[in-house]
């Protein structure tokens, strides 16, 4: 290789770097990044019965400390700091929640506030479960 050849690589290897930290950084700031593809995800599970207590019992097992019984964001680990966007139950967030932004944050967490990933803990299957089980404790929106 040239030295300009590698100055080349070197260059795009740094910039390539830089945006993987730019999107490290966004996981941290304020807002979830949800990449398109991920938010357009349609739950296709059935709101049946066995699903709905599936996903309860996935909910209390994993979810119940900090989200509370109810999913009001008040369980014994919450940040009560951040109650209002731990609340699960609360019509004016669906609107921003599809279910494929639900199963990525679920999927993924995130660093800052804190919430685990759980792609190691669950399956995706059960995690749609638990998205089934979410949204029929939402209110629903008024009007
Ligand atoms: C260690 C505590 C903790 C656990 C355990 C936890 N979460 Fe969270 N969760 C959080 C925090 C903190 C937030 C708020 C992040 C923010 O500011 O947007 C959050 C946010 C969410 C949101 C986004 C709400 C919204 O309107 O943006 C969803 C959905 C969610 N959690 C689902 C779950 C599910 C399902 C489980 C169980 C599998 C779970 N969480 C387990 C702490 C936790």
């Amino acid at each position: 290789m040239t030295t300009r050849r590698v100055l080349t690589v070197a260059v795009f290897g740094l910039a390539w770097a830089a945006a993987m930290g730019l999107r490290l950084e966004a996981q941290t700031s304020a807002r979830w990044t949800i990449p398109v593809e991920a938010a357009n995800e349609k739950n296709t599970l059935p709101s049946d019965d066995a699903t709905l207590k599936a996903g309860r019992a996935l909910y209390e097992k994993h979810c119940v400390n900090c989200h509370g019984k109810e999913g009001k964001g008040d369980g014994p680990d919450a940040d009560k700091r951040y109650a209002a966007d731990m609340d699960l139950t609360a019509a004016a967030r669906a609107a921003r929640n599809p279910d494929g932004t639900v199963f990525y944050k679920i999927w993924n967490g995130r660093l800052n506030p804190k919430m685990p990933a759980f792609s190691d803990k669950m399956s995706k299957n059960e995690v749609w479960q638990l998205i089934t089980y979410l949204t029929s404790i939402r209110q629903k929106p008024r009007g």
